[in-house]
This record gives structure tokens, C-alpha cells and sequence, in this order.
């Protein structure tokens, strides 16, 4: 899978939130590949009406007096969420609540580690997807591919085979989404290489291009 995180990217918000769902819809859909987005939280609805969509995060509670909240129940609509990135930890307990209500909504789930120690607790937890991702590398030109090969071998181990894996932080060319797969990752986490891009419909095509058959 090619999951595109929009972040709070002017260049990613409202209209322009659309117009790259849209792309990325298309793309998936010749490529027959699966690429999913997480758009902000206010461009979730109408996102998910153009491609499979997951929230940013949510908090493991029960419908009620939440104020500014965002909860599994109330994004059921979607097909997913991510907890624990790394611009939004979370307590290992409420990670380990949230995913089980989430699952509840049937909603998948994709937690983020910031390294091997930690997908490996996550990883107990059975999400759909582990999504490792060294901080140090996120929004910049070198990709984990390059830079930690040996994280993505290690995750391998204690993700796979009970979660899929994804690796993010860096990544933008065909080149980091192949090594990432040739090291075990069943897809990649990206952001600025795509949101940022002076092609977008190129570079999405690349990335998809780089998961291979
Ligand atoms: O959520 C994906 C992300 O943290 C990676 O960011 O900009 O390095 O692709 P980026």
C-alpha cells in the first residue's frame, strides 16, 4: 500500500485535499494497486468519498462529553486510523484501547513506531498495519530505505506476520518504495515527497510504480 499523510500541509487542505485524492483514486485504480490517503480531520468526509481514507488519530472514548475529541465511533465512516505518529504520541495504553475500538467499528488500524522497540510492542496489539518511521528522516531528502535499511530488516521480524508493515520518513522516489519492499515492507507512509511535489500525478504514479507487480 502507498499511504499518502497530508499532514497540515497548506498544500494538501480543502480544495487541494480533493484534487490529490482524486489523483491518487485514479492511479490506484489503473494500477490496481492500493493507495489510501489521511487527510486533515476537516477534509475527512468529503475525501473519503473519492478514495480509502484514514483519520490522523483518534482517542480510545466512548461516545459522550469529549470536547475537541475525535473518536473510532464517530469516524466509523472511514477506513482507518493512524495512532501514535510521531507528530501525535500516544500513552502505550491508550494505543492499545484505541486500536481495540477501532476494530470495533471495523475500522483498520495503523500504528506508528519510532523504531524497532517500539513496533514491537505495538505489534502485540495486532493492528493492520505497523508503521515504522525514524523521526530524524521525516520530511527530509534522505529516505529510511537509504539511511536504515537495517530498521526495516529488523521490523520485518517483529511486525510480520500477524500486521503488515509499512516504513515511512523521506521517502519519494520509485527507488526508496522498491529497496523498502526488496527489505520486507509491504508498502510505504509518505508525505512531503508527495504533497510537496511539483508533479503530483508523477510522483504518485512513481511510488506506486516502485511496489512492484
Ligand atoms: O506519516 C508519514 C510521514 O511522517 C513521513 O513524512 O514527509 O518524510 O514523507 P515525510
Amino acid at each position: 500500500m502507498l499511504l499518502i499523510n497530508f499532514k497540515t500541509y497548506e498544500e494538501a487542505e480543502g480544495e487541494k485535499a480533493v484534487e490529490i485524492a482524486k489523483i491518487a483514486a485514479a492511479i490506484s485504480k489503473e494500477s490496481s494497486k492500493r493507495v489510501a490517503v489521511v487527510p486533515n480531520f476537516v477534509d475527512l468526509k468529503e475525501v473519503s468519498e473519492i478514495i480509502e481514507t484514514f483519520a490522523p488519530h483518534v482517542d480510545p472514548l466512548e461516545p459522550g462529553s469529549h470536547t475537541g475529541h475525535t473518536i473510532p465511533a464517530i469516524v466509523d465512516f472511514l477506513k482507518g486510523v493512524v495512532l501514535n505518529h510521531s507528530e501525535y504520541p500516544m500513552l502505550i495504553k491508550d494505543i492499545e484501547a484505541a486500536v481495540q475500538m477501532a476494530k470495533e467499528e471495523g475500522l483498520e488500524t495503523v500504528i506508528c513506531a519510532n523504531n524497532v522497540a517500539v513496533a514491537r510492542a505495538v505489534a502485540t496489539f495486532e493492528p493492520t498495519y505497523v508503521a515504522v518511521e525514524p523521526p530524524g528522516l521525516i520530511g527530509g531528502d534522505v529516505s529510511v530505505s537509504t539511511a536504515k535499511p537495517d530498521i526495516i530488516k529488523e521490523a520485518v521480524k517483529v511486525v510480520k506476520p500477524k500486521s503488515k508493515l509499512l516504513v515511512g520518513a523521506g521517502v519519494k522516489t520509485k527507488k526508496d518504495v522498491e529497496k523498502a519492499v526488496e527489505l520486507g515492507a509491504d508498502g510505504v507512509f509518505v508525505a512531503s515527497g508527495v504533497v510537496k511535489a511539483k508533479d503530483v500525478r508523477l510522483t504518485i504514479k512513481e511510488l506506486v510504480d516502485g511496489l512492484g507487480r
